[in-house]
């Protein structure tokens, strides 16, 4: 057998990489770096064999679980043709994303998970606080087969108790590896409140990626228009917050 054949065996042998976007409090950018992650990693996907064709698996998946998810709303607004990546909405639905980890035209999958609402903040440490229903079993889930957690934080103070408590309370007992991501940060703000939260998050000896996501209007309006960071018109702006996520990419990559 070929090396050549024999390593596209040898990748295809074991199961896909299940990377899960987690933060408790809403609005950090779950959604937003599910889809972009995505896409710059569909982007730059290896293609193991022959020319791509239109209803080929891409290795890449984005994954949503919440019922009422914005990668739902997102996905009904994305001409399905122009995403380096699939996508697949469970709706909460058990099974789904295990079966999609075993199949073995997949590579890497990134779920985006809701802000979990029904948490019990009485919970004792220790035990799961997460709550019944069908989120939390989507969440829980998830949660088992999960390799990779990115944790979005921005430099808005509010966020940062949601964080340690997500990383603390669901991560950290699962033994589950994580990375946090600073988000949302405004370059016309410059550094001092960047600076704050990256202590914040060195001071709890949390592993994060040294450079912010950073807060461009395109973002928010490609959303709206169902358009991904790889499929931005060129412009300046556009070169930088793509830049923002293949470096997310190349970091996840490492981290993993
Ligand atoms: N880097 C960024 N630059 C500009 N806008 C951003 C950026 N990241 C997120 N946003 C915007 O912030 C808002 C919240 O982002 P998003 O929906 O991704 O958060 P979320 O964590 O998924 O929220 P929820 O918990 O409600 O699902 C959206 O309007 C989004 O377009
Ligand atoms: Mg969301």
């Amino acid at each position: 057998m070929s090396p050549a054949l024999q390593s596209a065996i040898d990748v295809a042998a074991d199961s896909a990489s299940v990377i899960i976007v987690i933060q408790q409090k809403g609005g950090s950018g779950k959604s937003t770096i599910t889809v972009n992650l995505a896409a710059c990693m569909g982007r730059s996907a290896a293609k193991l064999s022959g020319p791509v064709t239109a209803d080929q698996d891409s290795p890449v998946v984005a994954a949503g679980i919440d019922p009422q998810g914005s990668l739902e709303k997102w996905a009904d607004r994305v001409p399905e043709e122009k995403l380096p990546f699939d996508y697949l909405v469970t709706r909460g639905r058990l099974g789904e994303l295990p079966k999609l980890k075993a199949d073995p035209a997949r590579r890497r999958i990134l779920v985006d998970t809701p802000g979990f609402m029904e948490v019990d903040p009485d919970a004792a440490w220790g035990e799961d606080p997460l709550g019944d229903g069908r989120v939390a079993d989507a969440l829980r889930e998830v949660l088992d087969i999960a390799d990779l957690a990115i944790v979005p934080i921005t430099p808005e103070w509010l966020s940062w108790e949601p964080v340690e408590f997500t990383i603390e309370r669901i991560l950290k007992p699962r033994g589950i590896k994580f990375l946090v991501v600073i988000n949302l940060h405004d370059p016309r703000d410059g550094e001092a409140q960047l600076d704050k939260v990256k202590k914040w998050v060195d001071d709890r000896g949390y592993p994060r990626m040294a450079d912010p996501v950073r807060k461009y209007k395109i973002h928010s309006h490609a959303a709206e228009e169902g358009q991904v960071v790889t499929e931005y018109k060129e412009s300046g702006t556009a070169l930088r917050a793509r830049e923002d996520f293949m470096t997310l990419a190349l970091c996840v990559e490492q981290a993993l």
